[in-house]
């Protein structure tokens, strides 16, 4: 019997052993929710048996009505992720030219202004939510703007009714890059029914996920319509194609598995918000670190936990403390830092000068987010904590 084949077998399940061991020490900025295998088999085993496996299938439409009921908006039409989520619904209002938008955000938003051929124009934010501020906004509009697209960074909502009156004023679209706000609530209505459109994703790493995925939430009937033809090559009947649609689908597995997840997002939300609680209490009095405060009205997700380092006072940099977490194994993050204005494809455009963006500059400097999931454990958040207080000076 030839044993070499063997042996390597054994060495190298050695080696994913070791990984696995080292992986499991590791703490990183979040840990996907999943839900219980046992209920998702059935699902499985339905699906093989139908051979339905996408093309808004049965447990598309299921997910679909399930997801607009709970999240209390009118329309909403589900993606494989939610950057083509954003490709698409600026190309449902044939959005040209400038859109204003923001540097503080994942790169995916200006990308996706980028694939469409638009030209992001970046404004300021607001010292205090960390979003667009609305008068960098106004100040920002030329004769080329087309539309503007805030972020709710962290979940955290912009200031919506000043970016409306804004909108309304110069008749400009509002699209809310809302990946970051699932479940959030302003005075009992949901974030997502502002604006024109908004788009949310249900990514491995946010708050909902279906492993990748994504939504449009619009306001009527007609717009939904459009976009669901969008998302599937502008397909408008056997033989129509009213558009150049792209293939942005999510398939019937995903959705079977976001039927799920809806099952469980309230324990969720509730358990991430106990460790804010947690964060909160163990940091306040820490010289040099701070962090945000939920927002007056507002049904927070908590979908992440940043603190910003002010050097200064703190007497070490954001990023000597960043280094000195992960030699812990605790692996924040530093959303977001660079700013998408910094990365090559935008840098050089008039808008993205540092003296145009102070405030985000800034931020940008002294942000990280600490980990933040459903079953991060009390102790790990109180190891975390010291870890900040004792390496401050
Ligand atoms: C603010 C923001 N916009 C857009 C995206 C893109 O979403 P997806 O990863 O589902 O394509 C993400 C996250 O990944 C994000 O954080």
């Amino acid at each position: 019997m030839d044993t070499s084949k063997l042996n390597k077998s054994y060495e190298q399940n050695g080696k994913n052993l070791a990984i696995k061991g080292l992986m499991e020490k590791m703490v990183n900025v979040t840990s996907p929710v999943l839900p219980p295998l046992e209920e998702f088999i059935p699902m499985l085993e339905d699906i093989w048996e139908s051979k339905w496996l996408t093309n808004n299938g049965k447990y598309h439409r299921e997910f679909e009505d399930a997801l607009a009921r709970y999240l209390g908006v009118p329309h909403i039409s589900i993606f494989s992720n939610g950057t083509l989520a954003l490709i698409t619904a600026l190309q449902c209002f044939k959005i040209t030219g400038e859109v204003i938008t923001t540097p503080y955000s994942f790169v995916a938003s200006s990308h996706a202004l980028h694939w469409n051929g638009i030209a992001p124009v970046f404004a300021d934010i607001d010292p205090v939510s960390l979003n667009l501020d609305p008068q960098k906004i106004e100040a920002a509009i030329t004769s080329r703007t087309t539309a503007i697209m805030p972020v709710h960074v962290y979940g955290n909502p912009c200031d919506v009714q000043a970016i409306q009156d804004i909108a309304d004023t110069y008749g400009l679209k509002v699209i809310y890059d809302a990946a970051h706000a699932f479940n959030v609530d302003i005075n009992g209505h949901s974030v997502l029914n502002y604006g024109d459109v908004s788009i949310l994703s249900f990514h491995a790493t946010k708050v909902f996920n279906t492993i990748e995925g994504g939504a449009i939430i619009c306001r009527d009937e007609a717009t939904k319509k459009r976009i669901d033809y969008l998302k599937n090559f502008g397909f408008a009947g056997e033989t129509k194609v009213i558009a150049p649609g792209i293939n942005a689908k999510m398939n019937e597995l995903q959705a079977a598995y976001g039927l799920l997840q809806l099952k469980r997002i309230d324990e969720a939300i509730n358990q991430r918000k106990n460790i804010t609680d947690l964060y909160r209490d163990l940091l306040k009095d820490v010289k040099g670190i701070s962090f945000l405060n939920d927002m007056k009205g507002v049904k927070h997700n908590y979908s992440y936990f940043p603190i910003f380092v002010d050097e200064s006072e703190y007497g070490t940099s954001r990023d000597d403390l960043y280094e000195e977490l992960q030699k812990h194994n605790i692996y924040g993050r530093r959303y977001f830092y660079p700013l998408i204005s910094q990365f090559p494809t935008y840098n050089k455009l008039l808008s993205a000068s540092a003296e145009n963006l102070p405030v985000a500059e800034a931020i940008a400097l002294q942000v990280i987010c600490l980990p933040i999931f459903p079953d991060l454990s009390e102790a790990k958040i109180r190891e975390i904590a010291v870890i900040i207080d004792q390496y401050g000076s």
